[in-house]
């Protein structure tokens, strides 16, 4: 069982964060600590005077309290096991410098067979970040109706035509309700089949359940402009997503906000070298966003007089 997580596009989001280097109380919240790699690297290099971190999974969680004992005791770092939106909607993130979600899964729950994210390690059918919850993929896969299953294949997996899929599903589940990972996986093979090389036909089917059983989309979009909201002026919301639509949601909120602007117009991904060392990497997607106006560009040309002048009368 790999307990390992490696952080993604870490240079990037520390890059993205070193307008704050050197500044006192600072205040940082991450919102998905996972297995801390991001928390710590920002933690040793900003040096915040106040953390919040949170995560909805209890082995995280449990890890989290146990590294940062001393700091907790000291009420520098507080560690909650939460939702991120519970967290800001109780407004505790007011005044915030630097936030971070590091959406979607970590190693450690992909790896657990127990944990039933993997379509290629027998689990039971469950996907559940938070165990606390009631909703588990097998609750979907065996209780929903067949159109909405249709629309969270085909909306949120982007499976061009999941009928025949959901066909087989409705039709074994009458007989035997489906409890296994392995067992969903192996119908969607039978009845899809291999249609792109080293992609298992079961892949955009999981992803859906899982952005579904976590509310993934629903609470990133919540949580933004609450977030926009209690932070500081000139604060930072750095985001990495790893699914299209998760992507395309993060960049039209981030865009669209009257309330400041995207700090990088174009999406940062990780380099060839990072997917070589890393494989999960392969899908990142980081965006930033800083609350307040955005500074003027100078003026090239007027700079260019300035010069002149300086020159001219010396
Ligand atoms: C990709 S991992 C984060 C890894 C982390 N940055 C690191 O370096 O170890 C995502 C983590 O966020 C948690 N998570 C995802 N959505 C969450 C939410 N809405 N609220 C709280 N935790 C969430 C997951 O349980 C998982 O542990």
């Amino acid at each position: 069982m790999s307990e390992i997580h490696i952080p993604v596009l870490l240079n990037e989001v520390l890059e993205l964060f070193s307008p704050f280097a050197g500044q006192k109380n600072l205040v940082y919240f991450d919102g998905t600590y996972g297995r801390g790699g991001h928390f710590k690297a920002i933690f040793e290099k900003f040096e915040p005077a106040k953390c919040y971190a949170t995560d909805q999974d209890t082995q995280a969680i449990d890890q989290a309290k146990k590294t940062w004992a001393a700091e907790i005791n000291s009420g520098r770092i507080e560690i909650h096991h939460q939702n991120f939106l519970e967290f800001v909607k109780a407004e505790k993130a007011a005044g915030i410098d630097m936030v971070l979600l590091d959406l979607g899964v970590s190693s450690p729950q992909l790896d657990q067979a127990q944990r039933g994210f993997s379509f290629n390690k027998d689990g039971p059918l469950d996907m559940r970040m938070n165990q606390k919850q009631e909703l588990t993929a097998a609750k979907i896969i065996n209780e929903f109706e067949s159109e909405d299953l249709f629309e969270i294949f085909k909306s949120y997996g982007e499976v061009q035509n999941p009928a025949r899929v959901i066909r087989a599903i409705v039709n074994d589940r009458t007989t035997k309700p489906f409890t296994t990972t392995l067992q969903l996986a192996q119908l969607i093979e039978r009845v899809d089949g291999w249609q792109k090389k080293g992609f298992h036909p079961a892949t955009q089917y999981f992803m859906a359940l899982r952005l579904v059983v976590n509310r993934e989309l629903q609470v990133v979009e919540e949580v933004i402009p609450l977030l926009i909201r209690q932070m500081q002026d000139k604060g930072r919301i750095a985001i990495i997503t790893f699914h299209s639509l998760e992507d395309r949601l993060v960049k039209n909120i981030f865009k669209n906000s009257a309330d400041g602007f995207l700090v990088n117009k174009k999406v940062i991904v990780p380099s060839e070298n990072e997917c070589k060392i890393n494989v999960r990497a392969r899908s990142a997607k980081l965006r930033v966003f800083q609350k307040g106006p955005e500074p003027e560009k100078p003026d090239k040309f007027a700079l260019r007089r300035q010069q002149r002048d300086q020159n001219s009368g010396s």
